[in-house]
């Protein structure tokens, strides 16, 4: 039975909630040369007011805040929110808030941001079209929508099987959207693409359930669909063994800015 959006969202903050430190210090999360890539895609000017959707511990929000005049970051979890206001505390930066929301229901007027963006949630999301024009709502006409997340494949049955050793991990990993999905939220909205980008970056597969916490029998279970997945090529993910044996993956990444 389908959960209902209540259900979904504690189901996010109970992950979000225990995961919040192996996530936020993730060295893959903390690098801060991927959060300004993301910056210099959607090309804020120095008086800019930007609007990060599901901000998590903020290092997006923190890396915009180095350009645009103001930034707030809103999450559903308290407690990637709290660590976001200590790495802010710790960098100094005044011109960046922090507060709780439903990106469902963004608590702002309509037309307050010239940008909104969103970095490696959009999976998370139950309803990713209502998510999508709210952030087109609250930006001004002609603002910038950035959205960067994982991309699963244009085939159908290949995409589910990647979503089910996702969500095994991660039970609140609802469904990546495929590039042209994704693409396709701009179109509905009437946007203009004015940048995409697409990247493949490395996972190794024990750190990446390490930061999760997922339990050691699901963990195995992960593990076997991931190397079920390599032996028979059916999700369409690049997976490999590194130089020391370990059982890797390209999560693969798309970035679009429309206005
Ligand atoms: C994988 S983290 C991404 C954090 C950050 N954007 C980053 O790039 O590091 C996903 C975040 O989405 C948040 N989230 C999921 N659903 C949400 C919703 N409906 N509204 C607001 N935040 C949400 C979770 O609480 C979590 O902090």
């Amino acid at each position: 039975m389908a959960r209902s959006s209540a259900e979904h969202n504690t189901l996010v903050q109970q992950e979000f909630t225990k995961q919040a430190t192996a996530y936020a210090t993730n060295p893959t999360i903390v690098d801060v040369e991927w959060a300004l890539r993301l910056v210099q895609a959607a090309q804020p000017s120095p008086e800019n007011r930007v609007l990060e959707v599901a901000t998590g511990p903020g290092h997006v929000a923190l890396a915009f805040a180095t350009v645009a005049r103001e930034v707030v970051g809103v999450d559903l979890t308290e407690a990637p929110l709290a660590i976001a206001r200590k790495n802010q505390a710790q960098r100094g930066l005044t011109n960046v808030s922090f507060e709780a929301a439903d990106a469902k229901h963004l608590p702002f007027e309509d037309a307050t941001f010239d940008i909104a963006v969103c970095r490696l949630a959009f999976h998370h999301f139950d309803t990713p079209e209502q998510v999508f024009s709210e952030m087109v709502r609250v930006c001004r006409p002609g603002g910038k929508v950035a959205v960067e997340d994982l991309v699963a494949s244009e085939h159908r049955d290949r995409a589910n099987y990647y979503d089910q050793w996702e969500r095994l991990r991660d039970p609140s990993h609802t469904a990546a959207l495929s590039l042209s999905q994704l693409v396709g939220l701009y179109r509905e909205a009437g946007l203009e693409v004015e940048n995409l980008r697409w990247e493949q970056r490395p996972q190794d597969v024990e750190r990446w359930l390490q930061t999760t916490q997922t339990p050691p029998g699901t963990a195995q279970q992960v593990r076997q669909l991931i190397q079920d997945d390599a032996d028979q090529r059916i999700s369409g993910t690049p997976i490999y063994r590194d130089e020391e044996g370990r059982l890797c993956f390209m999560h693969r990444m798309a970035t679009v800015v429309g206005c």
